[in-house]
């Protein structure tokens, strides 16, 4: 099959995390030339230099704090130096905070709203108006499933207060952007083994508990997420917009 990204320019954020390395690396094997930025600069760097060593075309800012307006602003003025145009905004990081409730303080909930969802209205804000005089552009957003179910074991309350509002925000850009030929969806991972998530999932009993609510019996791997997120950034998807992918194995099938 032909590469479904060929000629495509994305901005990839979190290119240091788990699920965005990945991307970075099937998004060039399709064919895309990568932009990406990450607040860890060494990790970034890592990443960069996998796709150089696979093969593909990326250019990598960090280390970049994308929870500022400015940090967007200079990751898009750092592409268009490079590159001169954006096909696909990718929004893939984000720093999640955990509490439960009663221990939780309101700066907490804050910090998360200001690393799981500022993030997100910064990058897209940053692009939107390149996309409106391009006449065309793509979002793909990070939600999750906390962002639709609560996870007994999961301390989420502000996580996914964040991911739900992703969701919200998506439809939103999709509604706004029609008419500019802009489309925005969410994907929304399930478990993945992650650095975010490792420490977690080293107590057997909680990942025993997590792992029972995968139907599919198999906690999540960074490259299904990067698939997902290919498909609906490519022209494959070309009438998908407005939609929630959940990559979860089944996890809120049931
Ligand atoms: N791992 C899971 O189980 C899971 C489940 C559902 C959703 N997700 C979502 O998937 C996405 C990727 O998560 P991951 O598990 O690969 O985590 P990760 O920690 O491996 O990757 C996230 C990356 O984002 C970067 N980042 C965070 N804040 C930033 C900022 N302000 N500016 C620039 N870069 C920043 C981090 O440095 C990190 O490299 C996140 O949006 C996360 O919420 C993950």
């Amino acid at each position: 099959m032909a590469p479904c990204l060929s000629n495509k320019v994305v901005i990839i954020t979190g290119s240091g995390g788990s699920i965005g390395r990945a991307a970075c690396l099937r998004f060039c094997q399709e064919g895309a030339t990568v932009i990406g930025c990450d607040i860890d600069g060494e990790r970034a760097d890592e990443t960069a230099a996998e796709v150089k060593m696979a093969g593909g075309l990326m250019y990598s800012m960090a280390p970049c704090d994308l929870s500022e307006p400015h940090g967007a602003q200079l990751l898009v003025d750092f592409a268009l130096h490079h590159v001169k145009r954006i096909d696909i905004l990718y929004n893939n990081a984000a720093l999640a905070h955990f509490s439960w409730f009663s221990d939780m303080s309101h700066d907490l909930f804050q910090k998360t709203i200001k690393d799981e969802v500022d993030l997100v209205f910064h990058a897209c804000k940053a692009v939107w108006p390149l996309f409106v005089a391009q006449g065309h552009g793509v979002i793909v957003n990070t939600a999750s499933v906390s962002g639709m179910i609560c996870y007994e074991v999961v301390p989420g309350l502000a996580h996914s207060t964040a991911k739900a509002g992703i969701l919200g925000m998506t439809r939103h850009l999709a509604m706004e952007g029609a008419k500019h030929n802009i489309r925005a969806n969410a994907v929304s991972p399930g478990l993945v083994e992650t650095q975010q998530s490792k420490a977690l999932m080293e107590d057997p009993e909680w990942r025993g508990r997590m792992e029972a609510k995968i139907m599919l019996g198999r906690v999540g791997r960074p490259q299904d997420i990067a698939a997902a997120a290919a498909f609906l950034a490519s022209d494959d998807a070309s009438w998908i917009t407005g939609a929630n992918l959940p990559v979860d194995g089944g996890t809120t099938a049931w």
